[in-house]
């Protein structure tokens, strides 16, 4: 494990992200107001969500990877302001998870504080369990918890389900069902970084019948630190 992938590291940024002294109640991004409820992964102190948000097309630099109109159902919603933009963009349906609850209604104050409440629904679930079984989407995205943590490692607080996932055991479900959610034609993807393990990502893939292909890679700025966000694709290994 480097310093960059290392899961105490990323435990301290969360634990430092969560208390603040001058964590705002609001932010401004993609030229919007948000509102932040405590608890919820902060997108003012990461560059992580104006990226993910950028290479999915929905600040206005580029075509949006959603098709207008279409389904969009994101893991894994934090306050929210990815779902938002998906909906303000053109999607017609949108579905947020999240399993931490105050995620969830903060998802929820944001789609109302920018009127798209008719067409978002927060949903409180671990990755895909509270939706019905049928339902699909035209994309499925998780900008995840990307840092490996040891199998045996506890969660202390909700803030840490946005930094690490234990043994992977998130992102193996992942794998597996979210190409099963996805229309014909539609696209399953997880927005991963260099801060994680991505041999142990493609080894739980090939295992699980999945193959991964990178669908865009940049670079961005934190602090002093330049990281790599990488926009994964999956799909079973037989298509
Ligand atoms: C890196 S944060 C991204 C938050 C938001 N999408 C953004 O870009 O600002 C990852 C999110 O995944 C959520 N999460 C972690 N494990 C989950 C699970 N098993 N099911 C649903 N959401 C989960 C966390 O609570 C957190 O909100």
């Amino acid at each position: 494990m480097t310093d960059r992938t290392s899961y105490e590291r990323s435990l301290e940024r969360s634990r430092a992200a969560a208390s603040r002294p001058d964590r705002p109640d609001t932010f401004t991004m993609a030229g919007h107001e948000w509102d932040l409820l405590g608890d919820v992964f902060a997108p003012p102190y990461s560059a992580t969500t104006e990226t993910a948000m950028e290479v999915l097309g929905l600040t206005g630099e580029g075509p949006p990877l959603l098709p207008a109109g279409g389904s969009f159902l994101e893991v894994g919603s934090g306050t929210g302001i990815i779902a938002v933009m998906a909906a303000l963009r053109g999607a017609g349906r949108v579905v947020a998870t999240d399993i931490n609850t105050y995620a969830v209604e903060n998802t929820r104050r944001n789609a109302v504080r920018h009127r798209v409440e008719d067409r978002l629904t927060a949903v409180h679930s671990d990755l895909f369990a509270a939706l019905d079984r049928g339902d699909r989407f035209d994309c499925v995205y998780w900008h995840s918890n990307f840092v490996l943590a040891p199998d045996e490692y506890r969660y202390r607080t909700d803030h840490e389900r946005a930094y690490v996932d234990p043994g992977y055991r998130a992102h193996q479900r992942y794998l597996v069902e979210a190409p099963l959610r996805v229309t014909d034609g539609g696209a399953a993807l997880l927005q991963f970084s260099d801060r994680g393990d991505l041999d142990r990502l493609t080894d739980l893939a090939t295992t699980h019948g999945r193959v991964l292909k990178v669908l865009d890679r940049r670079a961005f700025l934190e602090g002093a630190e330049t990281l790599e966000h990488i926009l994964l694709e999956i799909r079973p290994s037989s298509v």
